[in-house]
């Protein structure tokens, strides 16, 4: 069995001169990261094994692994505590029938509950699919019912949001926080640990079975379940080590929620497989509270996202006056495109340059980042990782010369890449329409440094907040409300959120656009999907613009929004 901390690992780059970066791209082999997992030999795998149990096995059963604080709990768990309790978790879910490739979602706010249900899921060859707390009825719904998930992680305050009438799927709902009720269907989470055994009989997996799913927005249709394998773990680790830095004595703290991909690939998977502390804080955010995080845990590495470091430097310098942020290491951000402004916010407040990283969902792992000591162009993404190739193509597929513009893809395959979007290979098959290349839907140029930098989404997909709002999505939901004829939905560039969700939508006759129409509308989406979904501004327009199939012309929209020329109409309906 390897060390977590092997001595020199390939791919790390050593200082800011570019022939060490050269050098590490030249020599390296996924092969030499893979050597450090057991399974290099056995040839058999599981996630939650090398995240929790190998540390026991290997002696540091005592270090902690998760700090965990909200409003009224504070607590802290070692990786023995881990494997104990998720151990049970999956002895729980064996109980009930459920065992490999069986989707279990979990559904609720960050809690250690989440961690030790996550990782029970993961021990018995499950897949995961974690749901965002703020989601509503219909966002619930449509996941689950896609997934086909058998059983659901929740508490009692959420579980009026989940239609089980309507998921003919979902066998049983394990309540946080609640008690059993066989007549509801409902198990007590505290009850079926307290009962299950602490020794668990792992399942032994191969490196392409199933590990998690993360629903994610396009611009066309519904979301879709972007399904991750247990080979993701290699690049997790990696990056654990040659972006993030991790070191064995750090505390980290990434500040997302394992509903999104950036919680679990970076807020459970890198650090544990790293085997380093790892700080979550429950309930909302503001400045001061996440100062005073960073300062009580003494948190070393921070990763975060640039509307968090936005709403940050609004709060102003007073906000962190008193405060002792000298434990940071090293700062990371990802998720939207991190101004300028904010890496110089950074480098004098922080005494951190904050390290740019890019990467999605579907590529489940970072991939074109600042390392650590690199020199950082502010406004940048950076560079492609060592193992990693990134070019931008035209639209036909040829590799276009620095200072282009054009579509940033991936070329294939790399270890955390998705395996697949779950029931629905159509979709999956358009990433990969140019042989040999993933294309990602963002645009981008390189310069003649091979430093990457981002331009916008070629689609329509909004990034509000760091959070990936696919349009149809909204669109949907806005025409079931009464009064909606059509809808539009937009993104609009806002200063602290990156976009904001406009709507421009037609009404039924009889209804008269009032301000009072517009804040029931909004309701009604946020009510219906979720909060971030919900458009923060409403414009009535007697007409949308569609194509002669029918089709709303977002571009148009979005012209008129920016006052733009409105370009080709040639495809326009009248
Ligand atoms: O448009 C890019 C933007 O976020 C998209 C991916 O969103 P999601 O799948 O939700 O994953 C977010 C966290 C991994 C990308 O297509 N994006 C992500 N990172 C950056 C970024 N845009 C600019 N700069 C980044 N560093």
């Amino acid at each position: 069995m390897g060390q977590v901390h092997s001595e020199i690992l390939p791919g790390r780059v050593q200082s800011s001169n570019m022939s060490d970066y050269t050098q590490a791209v030249a020599n390296f082999k996924w092969e030499d990261v893979e050597r450090n997992f057991s399974w290099y030999d056995t040839g058999k795998v599981n996630m939650a094994h090398e995240a929790v149990d190998r540390h026991v096995q290997e002696g540091r059963g005592a270090a902690t692994a998760l700090l965990y604080s909200d409003a009224v709990r504070d607590e802290s768990y070692t990786f023995a505590d881990l494997q104990e309790r998720s151990n049970r978790f999956g002895n729980v879910l064996r109980k009930y029938g459920i065992g490999k490739g069986d989707r279990v979602f979990i559904f609720m706010p960050r809690q250690p509950e989440l961690y030790f249900s996550l990782l029970g899921i993961l021990k018995i060859g499950a897949i995961a699919g974690p749901l965002f707390e703020a989601f509503m009825e219909t966002a619930v719904k449509d996941r689950l019912e896609d997934s086909g998930a058998v059983a659901l992680v929740t508490t009692p305050e959420l579980l009026h949001r989940v239609k089980r009438d309507e998921l003919p799927n979902l066998r049983h709902i394990f309540l946080v926080g609640g008690t059993t009720d066989i007549e509801q269907g409902n198990l007590g989470f505290t009850e079926e640990m307290a009962n299950a055994s602490s020794e668990l009989e792992l399942e032994w997996l191969d490196l392409d079975d199933g590990l998690i799913m993360h629903y994610t927005s396009g611009s066309t249709g519904k979301p879709k379940g972007v399904y991750h394998v247990q080979r993701a773990m290699i690049q997790h680790y990696y990056t654990g080590r040659v972006v993030l830095d991790l070191r064995p004595d750090d505390i980290y703290w990434c500040t997302a929620d394992p509903g999104w991909v950036t919680g679990t690939s970076y807020g459970i998977f890198s650090p544990w497989l790293n085997g380093v502390t790892n700080v979550v804080r429950g309930g909302r955010f503001s400045p001061q509270d996440w100062y005073k995080t960073i300062e009580r845990n003494k948190v070393s590495i921070w990763y975060s996202a640039p509307t968090a470091f936005r709403m940050l430097m609004g709060a102003g310098e007073s906000s962190i006056q008193g405060i002792d942020l000298s434990s940071l290491r090293h700062v990371l951000s990802v998720g939207e495109p991190l101004n300028p402004e904010v890496v110089r916010w950074g480098d004098k407040f922080y005494n951190q340059r904050i390290h740019d990283t890019w990467w999605m969902t579907e590529t489940g792992a970072q991939l074109i980042c600042n390392y650590p000591g690199m020199d950082i162009k502010p406004g940048s993404m950076g560079r492609p990782l060592p193992g990693i190739e990134a070019a931008i193509l035209d639209d036909r597929g040829n590799v276009l010369p620095p200072f282009s513009m054009g579509n940033l893809a991936i070329r294939t395959p790399w270890p955390s890449m998705m395996n697949s979007i779950w029931n629905n290979p159509t979709k999956y098959e358009e990433y990969f329409r140019i042989p040999g290349w993933y294309m990602s839907g963002d645009s981008a140029y390189m310069d003649d440094d091979g430093y990457f930098w981002f331009q916008g989404r070629i689609d329509d997909v909004i990034n509000s907040s760091g959070e990936r709002i696919g349009p149809f999505e909204v669109e949907s939901k806005l025409v079931e409300h009464p009064a909606v004829a059509e809808a539009g939905v937009i993104g609009k560039p806002d200063l602290v959120r990156g976009e904001i969700i406009k709507a421009f939508i037609s009404l039924r006759e009889g209804y008269t656009p009032t301000a009072a129409l517009k804040e029931e509308i909004a309701a009604f989406v946020k009510a219906g999907l979720s909060a971030h979904a919900a458009p923060r501004e409403i414009e009535f327009k007697d007409k949308l613009p569609k194509t002669r199939s029918g089709k709303i012309m977002r571009r148009v929209l979005k012209a008129w929004e920016l006052h733009l020329p409105t370009g080709d109409l040639s495809t326009i309906e009248d």
